[in-house]
This record gives C-alpha cells, structure tokens and sequence, in this order.
C-alpha cells in the first residue's frame, strides 16, 4: 500500500512523488513561495535552510533536474550529498537494494531527491524514508517538479492557468514531464490542448478519456497544419529513445519545431517551451527567436520552483 500522503496545502516533511497528491490550492503554495523567493536577497536566502543537507541520488541522466536542485538547496544555505551515478559508485553495485541505501542516506540527510530508471521506485524509497522524498523522474512515470516549474513558466507570462490554448508536442508514451504537467493542468478550468505526436506516441485511450472526464479539451491533430494559430504556449518535448526496447524509434518521425512554423502558425503573444533536452526535433535557428524560452526563463524558473519546493519541506518556521 502506497504511504504518500496528499499535499493538501501543508508541504511540511511531506514527499514529492505524484502530481495525484496536489490540489489547486498546494500547487499555488508552491506558486506564491516562488514569486517571494525570487525577491528575496541572497543572505537572506542563504538562512532558510542552514544546516540542512539534501541528498541527491540520480540513478539516471539528468542534466537540469540534478543542476537545479543542487543550486535550489545550496542558495537556500543548505549542503549536498550527490551520487550521481550510483550504479558505477555506489554499493548498489554489490547488490545493496534501493531501500537499504535510501535507509542509509535518511540517517545523513534531511531530504532526497531521487530518479530512477524504473517506474515506481522513487515511491519505493519514499515508503521505506522517514524524511522527504521528491521524485525527479521516475522511468515513464512521473516528473512532478517538472509539472510545477513548467506551469509556473506558463502562469509567471499569462497571470493564470485557466481559459488557456496550448500546442503539446512530442512523446505522451514514454514522457513522464508531459504526464505530470497533463495531470496538473487537469486541475484549471476551461483549458484546450491541441497534442501533435506521431501515432506510436500517443496516449492510451484510457489516459486521454481519464483527462477529459477531469475537464480538460484535448485535441488530438495529425499534422503540422492543424494547429490554431491563437495558442498562448507551445510545449515541444523529444522522443524519450532509451526507454524503447528495440531500437524502434529510429523509424519515427517528430515534428519539427522550426521558425518557418512559427512564422507560419504562432503569434506575438505566445511563449515556446521544450523541457529539454532537445536531440533534433528543434531547428537551432529558433533559439534568437525572444517567444523561446526554454534555455532562459523556462530552466531558470526550474530552480526558483525548486528552491521554493525545499523550503515548504524542510523550513522550520
Ligand atoms: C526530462 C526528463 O528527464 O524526463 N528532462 C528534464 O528533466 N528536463 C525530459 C527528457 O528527458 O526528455
């Protein structure tokens, strides 16, 4: 039985593993907490979580996710414990499970931040810990953070998540960003999303009805030519390759995000995103374009999002 306990507006030693433990009201906690923090001077940031160590056990990759939550800890006064590859460095390589290692970082750390290949493993740890445990991606299942730095993006540019029109790009089967930030968004009224995948990447039926039972408008299209051209945002993502058993994605064509199709199909007002990394899905001549903000904003927001995250965790006061 799963031991992860809902948000319900107190983050307070509470893990991070699934946007199905946020409401509307925790998801602008986080919101409002990040909005104060980017205010806020450095040394006093610095005190909010002195003393504190956070440990970060990255079973997979990961360039952003690891960076920004190393950054959120030490600029809110904290320190690290970093294993970053843990399947060359760690004990596990002599078998040590995932649960004995979580047990061993909880006695030197006061929370973890954990992505693992597999699906449900970072739950696994989070049952067995007696300190937070905050899922940064786990296999195709969920990337809740992601969720809540990505429509923090969203909400920062247009002041709401509501009455919104969105463009979703890429990979819905292997894309645990794209999973958790649905679900978020499932939580705002009166939302459409148009989803451009190519047919081997698609939701499931169940997932796409379960959305649609929650309020959301989605749209699936076929092409490029589909797309309205009134979207406030859209959100490209890449095909999630290593989690393919053979090497079938070879043979899938994504499309491409290039300035000819923003020429084509965007507008003044709207914002572009990718959660990153991009392969060859996006045409670099668009970086120059101010509408891109997913080297910039986007990835910064990440750690503002993050800083505000550990702070509702693990603050004292
Ligand atoms: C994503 C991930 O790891 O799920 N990256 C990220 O955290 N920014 C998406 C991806 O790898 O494509």
């Amino acid at each position: 039985m799963s031991m992860i306990q809902n948000i319900n507006g107190d983050f307070k030693n509470k893990d991070i593993v699934s946007l199905n433990q946020f409401d509307r009201k925790s998801v602008e906690m986080v919101f409002k907490t990040t909005i104060k923090i980017k205010k806020t001077k450095t040394e006093d940031l610095l005190k909010i979580l002195r003393g504190k160590v956070v440990s970060l056990l990255f079973f997979e990759p990961s360039t952003r996710t690891f960076s920004s939550h190393t950054a959120a800890a030490k600029r809110l006064g904290a320190q690290t414990i970093e294993h970053q590859n843990p399947m060359q460095t760690s004990s596990v390589v002599k078998g040590e499970t995932i649960e004995d290692m979580t047990k061993i970082m909880e006695q030197y750390s006061d929370a973890i931040v954990m992505r693992h290949p597999i699906i449900g493993t970072v739950e696994k740890a989070a049952n067995v810990a007696d300190i937070p445990v905050i899922n940064a991606g786990d296999g195709a299942g969920e990337h809740p953070t992601q969720a809540l730095l990505d429509s923090f993006t969203i909400y920062e540019k247009f002041g709401t998540l509501e009455n919104l029109k969105g463009l979703f790009c890429g990979d819905f089967k292997y894309g645990r960003a794209l999973r958790s930030l649905l679900k978020l968004l499932s939580m705002y009224k009166n939302n459409t999303f148009y989803l451009l995948s190519p047919k081997e990447l698609r939701l499931t039926k169940e997932e796409l009805e379960s959305y649609k039972n929650k309020g959301l408008n989605l749209i699936e299209i076929n092409s490029e030519s589909e797309i309205p051209s009134d979207c406030n945002f859209w959100y490209w993502t890449r095909i999630q390759k290593e989690r393919f058993k053979a090497d079938k994605s070879k043979k899938i064509s994504m499309p491409m995000l290039s300035p000819e199709l923003l020429a084509r199909k965007g507008n003044k007002k709207m914002i572009v995103m990718h959660v990153l990394p991009r392969i060859d899905e996006v045409d670099k001549r668009i970086d120059s374009d101010p509408r891109c903000i997913f080297l910039t904003t986007q990835a910064k927001n990440g750690m503002y999002v993050r800083m505000a995250l550990l702070k509702l965790i693990l603050n004292d006061k």
